[in-house]
């Protein structure tokens, strides 16, 4: 039998109806917090021994205690009580079984109203911290396709129509360019969650002389939050940070489509290893893009995240409402389908394998090199809204004789210009149309070679793989 049955105390007569309960509890899902709820009471409990608001033989005991509680859930030695209501209750209901009147006193000066506000903050940036690990694992597979591909000329699309050559480099990048900004965002919101609320107290803060910025430290906080009534009633902190999962899971629904369309027959320029791919239960020969598929589904999912985060805290009046005990799913779900989505497409990125002779075949057939005639007569001082014309005349006469614009003859493009020369045919090598393009952001050799050096001097090394300090809690259930 528990010490505390639940948060309700003398003041009620009997528990709550079953069907209410269930709603009521959040244990089923509030788990997660377990390591941060266990973090934030010991720097609580430690604070109040500090300040002397309770024994420092108290203060050991409810932290030896914490430690043993978190390490039996966590090895599910001991069962999630849903009647106990939330992770908060069941942590303090155990501590209070085993260490009895010192873990009575831990709820000294605190609700569990600024509590789940801190869980949910330091929830928030080690998943943000495990976030960046992801898009980081993802830039560094997108970075070494990149440097296997420099040299790969593909067609560069507009309209999904192919439109002038690219370097397959370059289109990797293009990818290592959203996750960057990606990467910025997260880490935004979880600088902007680097307010401890502890202190806050249910709304009004606290009669006790507790020590905001202690505690704070103590949890890796950069600062306290200034007013209680907004630390306890807002979660805009994981509204910011699903948002930037939102968009950073939409940039991979486009990789996953891309994905999709280069593994079909018809494109033919990519091949997944059957580690990132399904069969059909009826068609023998199917090998199906199952994952980029999924990755590219579950943007729809994340993007609902955050829908009903904002609309779960629409219109609340100040301060705390149970209403906000809604943002917890999503904002779990959010955080889980990003992190196995981007360990997915880093592997699915890391393995695949181009077609380099199928995307070189694709660069020679529709007329890619257009832009270049149109430049060369540019060059040669015609005005280019009329060498876009006369190129384009080409392309016509190319398309009714079935070929493409290298096969005409110099007659045949003198026929159409007199500044056509024999250098010409030079300009529609699709490698030197992709080098012409010296710019920065082009598709240049050297600009790509400048770009690949830059991004993999910005990026940090792999982690080792048995680093566990980042993970989201799941192991606890
Ligand atoms: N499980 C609750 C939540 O997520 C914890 C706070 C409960 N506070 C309260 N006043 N009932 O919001």
């Amino acid at each position: 039998m528990s010490g505390t049955k639940g948060a309700r105390g003398r003041r009620f007569e009997g528990g709550l109806a079953p069907d209410a309960a269930a709603v009521n509890a959040s244990v089923g899902f509030d788990w997660r917090l377990l390591p941060h709820d266990v973090d934030g009471s010991i720097a609580h409990a430690r604070m109040l021994g500090r300040q002397g608001i309770i024994p420092a033989a108290d203060v050991d005991a409810i932290v030896a205690g914490l430690l043993a509680v978190r390490g039996r859930l966590d090895r599910g030695e001991v069962e999630w009580d849903e009647a106990l209501e939330d992770v908060h209750m069941n942590v303090e209901a155990r501590l209070i079984d085993d260490v009895g009147d010192a873990g009575r006193r831990l709820h000294t000066g605190r609700s569990r109203n600024d509590q789940v506000a801190t869980d949910l903050r330091l929830y928030a940036r080690a998943s943000a911290a495990r976030l960046v690990d992801g898009i980081d694992a993802l830039r560094r597979a997108l970075l070494g396709q990149a440097r296997r591909h420099v040299d790969t000329l593909m067609p560069g699309y507009t309209h999904l129509q192919r439109a002038q050559p690219v370097r397959a480099a370059h289109h990797f990048l293009a990818y290592d360019a959203m996750m960057a900004r990606d990467r910025g965002r997260i880490e935004d919101a979880a600088r902007r969650a680097g307010e401890s609320p502890l202190g806050s107290g249910a709304l009004a803060a606290t009669t006790f002389a507790i020590d905001r910025e202690g505690v704070a430290a103590d949890l890796g906080f950069t600062g306290v939050t200034r007013n209680s009534l907004d630390a306890v009633g807002d979660r805009d902190f994981a509204i910011e940070l699903v948002a930037a999962c939102a968009l950073a899971q939409v940039h991979l629904s486009r990789l996953g489509e891309e994905l999709v369309l280069w593994t079909s027959q018809e494109f033919g320029f990519a091949r997944l290893p059957d580690a990132y791919s399904s069969g059909s239960s009826l068609m023998p020969q199917k090998k199906n893009p199952d994952l980029a598929e999924l990755i590219r589904g579950k943007a729809g999912r994340v993007m609902g995240a955050w829908v009903t985060l904002m609309t779960v805290v629409k219109g609340l009046p100040l301060a705390y409402n149970k209403d906000l005990q809604e943002t917890q799913e999503p904002l779990y779900d959010a955080v889980e389908t990003l992190d196995a989505s981007l360990r997915v497409a880093a592997g699915m990125v890391e393995t695949m394998e181009l077609d380099v002779a199928r995307l070189r075949a694709a660069v020679g057939e529709g007329h890619l090199v257009a832009t270049e005639l149109a430049d060369y007569l540019v060059a040669k001082g015609v005005p280019f809204r009329d060498a876009h014309d006369v190129a384009g005349a080409l392309v016509r006469k190319a398309i009714a004789r079935g070929v493409e614009l290298a096969a005409l003859s110099l007659d045949e493009l003198r026929a159409e210009h007199a500044a056509f020369d024999a250098d010409v045919s030079g300009w529609l090598d699709p490698a030197r149309a992709a080098d012409r393009r010296d710019v920065i952001g082009g598709p240049a050799r050297g600009r790509i070679l400048a770009e690949i050096d830059r991004i993999a001097a910005a990026l940090p090394p792999p982690p080792p793989p048995e680093d566990q300090s980042r993970t989201l809690g799941k192991e606890s259930r």
